[in-house]
């Protein structure tokens, strides 16, 4: 089985709140994107790298995309989970072959933490995903904006991405992308009743979110 990497980036990026999208957003000279691509192709064992971008994206044509492997699939839709069902369509991939979907908003994922994914979820019965235990205490807010309660965190993780799974059990996941219930790969998954494995992720595989968020993707990338 072949291993895939599906980038879903046709998101508007209404949080960050630019004119132009985050993921064209320049790093050290370079859209934000082509640093995610990076990490995805210079991985010996990914085969392919498909990245879906919206129909009407008006960005990507504007700039180069030297990495080989990659393949645009301007196939995005109204929600990330869309985005992954459409190209997870047009990448006529075997059933058995591997999809790492990764966040393009994660710019500044390690070879070491991708190389982790694949080396535990590798020979996994269903798939798994990088995540980090929760670090800080985690409160339950009233309607007031008070709290209503401290959430004990033990057993609490923050999904990350890749999240990797088979291709035709993805696909049968995420038959129902437009569910609001599915917020991740791994969440579809578990819809069908199974248990994703979790994988150690890293706090520098952050998603760029807000504006300052650029800053430090920056530092972190200058430092590599
Ligand atoms: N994404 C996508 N298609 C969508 C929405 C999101 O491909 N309809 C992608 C984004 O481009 C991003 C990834 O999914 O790389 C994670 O989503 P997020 O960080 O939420 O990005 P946006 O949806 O663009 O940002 P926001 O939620 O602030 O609008
Ligand atoms: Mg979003």
């Amino acid at each position: 089985s072949r291993r895939i990497a599906l980038v879903p980036a046709a998101g508007h990026g209404s949080r960050f709140g630019s004119a132009t999208p985050k993921q064209y957003l320049l790093l050290d000279s370079r859209p934000l994107l082509a640093h995610t691509l990076d990490v995805l192709c210079r991985c010996a064992s990914i085969g392919r790298v498909a990245v879906v971008i919206s129909p009407g994206d008006e960005w990507f044509d504007s700039f180069d995309w030297p990495q080989p492997k990659l393949e645009v699939l301007r196939v995005g839709g109204p929600s990330r989970a869309e985005s992954v069902a459409g190209g997870l369509a047009a990448l006529a991939a075997d059933a058995d072959d591997w999809v790492l979907v990764h966040d393009a908003a994660r710019c500044c994922l390690s070879p070491d933490a991708l190389q982790r994914l694949l080396d535990e979820v590798g020979d996994d019965a269903i798939g798994g995903l990088l995540a980090q235990p929760v670090a800080d205490t985690v409160k339950r807010a009233s309607p007031q904006g008070r709290v209503a309660a401290t959430v004990p965190r033990d057993g609490l993780w923050l999904a990350q991405t890749p999240q990797m799974f088979r291709a035709g059990l993805l696909a049968e996941a995420l038959q129902d992308a437009a569910n609001p219930a599915i917020t991740d790969e791994a969440s579809a998954i578990e819809l069908l009743g199974h248990a994703p494995r979790l994988v150690e992720g890293e706090a520098q595989n952050f998603k760029v979110t807000w504006p300052q968020d650029l800053v430090l993707a920056a530092a972190i990338l200058a430092a590599r």
